[in-house]
């Protein structure tokens, strides 16, 4: 059983191992404690009930005008396939619906999980420009080979 919620400064730790350890095998892009700390109210997370563990998070990244990416998404391995990252996304979608975003992005290597969310492929120049942002800073720029998706 899975709790999911909003994440709070106790959960950083685990979060930064989360996110590092698939950066590390070049998955999605690494965070340091500072920007976690930063942007900590733009991330859910799900705790096991049963050892309190954090077994994955995400987050809603505002970029634009009524726009969104969600980022940072991440289950453990030992939890991949029993919906926990569906219910991350869930929860994200509906902190960016209250907000009054009508478009959400992501950056992704695994289509098939986000297009299971509902998300469709796009080429990538159609993202506003300001999403790009993050890119400069990642290892792989400019030969990246992510795949745009986007949920209107
Ligand atoms: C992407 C990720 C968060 C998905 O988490 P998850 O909890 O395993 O996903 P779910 O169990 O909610 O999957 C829902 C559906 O998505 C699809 N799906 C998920 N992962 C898939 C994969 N690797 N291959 C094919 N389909 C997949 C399936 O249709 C799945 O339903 P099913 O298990 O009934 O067949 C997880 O694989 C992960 O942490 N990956 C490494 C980090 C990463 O790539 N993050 C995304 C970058 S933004």
């Amino acid at each position: 059983m899975f709790r999911y919620r909003h994440a709070t400064f106790a959960d950083v730790e685990e979060i930064f191992a989360l996110i590092n350890g698939f950066a590390a095998e070049g998955l999605m892009l690494p965070k340091t404690y500072s920007t976690l700390y930063e942007t900590l109210p733009e991330f859910v997370v799900a705790q096991e009930i049963s050892s309190g563990k954090i077994v994955g998070c995400g987050a809603l990244h505002c970029t634009w005008n009524e726009l969104a990416e969600i980022r940072s998404l991440t289950v453990s391995k030992d939890f991949h396939r029993r919906g926990i990252g569906g219910e991350i996304v869930k929860l994200l979608l509906e902190d960016g619906r209250k907000l009054g975003v009508t478009k959400f992005f992501t950056l992704t290597y695994n289509t098939p999980f986000f297009a299971s969310v509902g998300f469709k492929i796009v080429p990538r120049e159609t993202l506003h420009q300001k999403t790009w942002k993050d890119c400069l800073d990642c290892r792989f720029f400019p030969n990246c080979n992510e795949i745009a998706m986007t949920l209107e």
